[in-house]
């Protein structure tokens, strides 16, 4: 009895009230923030992340122009229903080169952090020509415009240079290439074996599977890498300190 009636003074004096909120907060901030400096797999380095290829960015500028975000999240969080229906929970190293990250706050449709290699091509292109094609009962928008819209990847070098500046690992070899990596990625023809070397991993081919460099062969080569490039067989997280 006698602390409900100590509470009591709290309760009828409004700027001690406020003093103790804002005690409670602080201490409660401090709980949840501090640890993060410390612990380790919030900043552990992981093998097989690399920078975005041209063309994967390329494809990422048209994910975030288009508010692909708006509906679908790109992180799976460590709890067994969306493991099991995502893949492993998403790292902090996953989205490390991503500005801005894509982590989203709504899911209208699935996450897609691990999209990658779960559809062909082909299934991509007519999903965003007409996702209820493939999914009758679908609220996605039709991106069927984005395969006419043909880009030439002119500003690609620059775009990377900017990344650069925020602190991706660009090198000026990747620069020096871009346009040439951005086109060679998209042409089944063509001689991979430096863009292979610059960006391991990196998917080749024409991914609408109509001539020209379109956006939807951009936006593709983007989802089909996402989740693909750590190999979760091999991994296991730092272990804390
Ligand atoms: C209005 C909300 C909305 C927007 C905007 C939207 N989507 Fe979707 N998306 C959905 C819904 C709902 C589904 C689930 C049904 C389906 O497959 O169409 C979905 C499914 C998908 C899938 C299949 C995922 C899976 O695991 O089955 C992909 C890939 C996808 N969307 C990509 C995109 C891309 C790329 C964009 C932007 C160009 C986009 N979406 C924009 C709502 C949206």
């Amino acid at each position: 009895m006698a602390i409900l009636d100590k509470h009591a003074v709290l309760e009828k004096n409004v700027t001690l009230l406020a003093i103790f909120a804002f005690l409670v907060v602080t201490i409660g901030g401090i709980v949840q923030i501090a640890p993060l400096f410390w612990l380790e797999n919030t900043i552990e380095d992981v093998e097989g992340m690399r920078p975005y290829s041209p063309l994967e960015l390329a494809g990422r500028e048209i994910y975030i122009r288009e508010g692909c975000y708006v509906c679908h999240s790109q992180m799976i969080r460590p709890m067994r229903d969306e493991v099991e229906r995502y893949g492993h929970y998403s790292l902090a190293a996953e989205s490390k080169y991503d500005h801005p990250f894509q982590w989203g706050s709504k899911r209208t449709g699935p996450d897609l952090a691990r999209v990658g290699g779960r559809y062909s091509d082909d299934w991509h292109v007519q999903h965003l020509r007409n996702p209820q094609a493939m999914v009758p009962e679908s609220v996605m928008p039709k991106y069927g415009y984005l395969e006419r819209r043909l880009i030439d990847g002119k500003h690609i070098g620059d775009l990377m240079r900017t990344h650069r500046l925020v602190g991706v690992p660009y090198t000026d070899e990747m620069i020096a290439n871009a346009q040439a990596d951005f086109r060679a990625q998209a042409d089944p023809d063509a001689d991979s074996d430096g863009l292979l070397a610059r960006y391991p991993k990196a998917q080749a081919r024409n991914f609408d599977g109509q001539p020209g460099i379109s956006e939807t062969d951009a936006l593709i080569a983007y989802m089909q890498m996402l989740g693909t490039l750590v190999d979760f067989s091999t991994f296991t997280p730092a272990p804390s300190r």
